[in-house]
């Protein structure tokens, strides 16, 4: 469902393995929610939620500061990108539907749908113009 594709490439090693481990943090929650042998996956589900949700704030600060460290004139215009992203990851919550299993599936399908298709754009829109390293 969610992966990493050779037409999200940026050219740049860190950001690439980053950007492939958000995919592959979303991708496991998904199985996660479809899998209907774990019970009380839900516990498992939030805490996979909570690391997308610091995997993708750390991703943020790193790729700041290599703009930071170039010198990159749209950096400011990604910060502002990233912080709106961060409020909305914030103010997802996935519980208060506890006991109706198939609203919750709904919901984290959802979000994880929104997440990587902001990734997604995010990446071909505005994280393929960071230049390269010059070596
Ligand atoms: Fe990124
Ligand atoms: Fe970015």
């Amino acid at each position: 469902m969610y992966e990493m594709k050779d037409e999200y490439l940026t050219g740049i090693e860190q950001i690439d393995l980053e950007h492939k481990r958000l995919f592959e943090i979303a991708q496991e929650t998904y199985q996660l929610k479809n899998n209907e042998f774990i019970p009380d996956k839900y516990d498992q589900i939030k805490a996979l939620f909570e690391q997308l949700k610091e995997y993708t704030k750390m991703h943020f600060q790193h790729e700041e500061e290599y703009m930071q460290a170039i010198n990159y004139k749209k950096l400011f215009t990604q910060k502002i990108q990233h912080e709106a992203f961060i409020n909305w990851l914030e103010e997802q919550e996935l519980e208060g539907v506890d006991g109706e299993f198939e609203n919750q599936d709904a919901v984290i399908e959802t979000i994880l749908n929104y997440l990587a298709d902001w990734l997604i754009h995010h990446i071909l829109e505005t994280d393929k113009q960071i230049p390269k390293p010059e070596n």
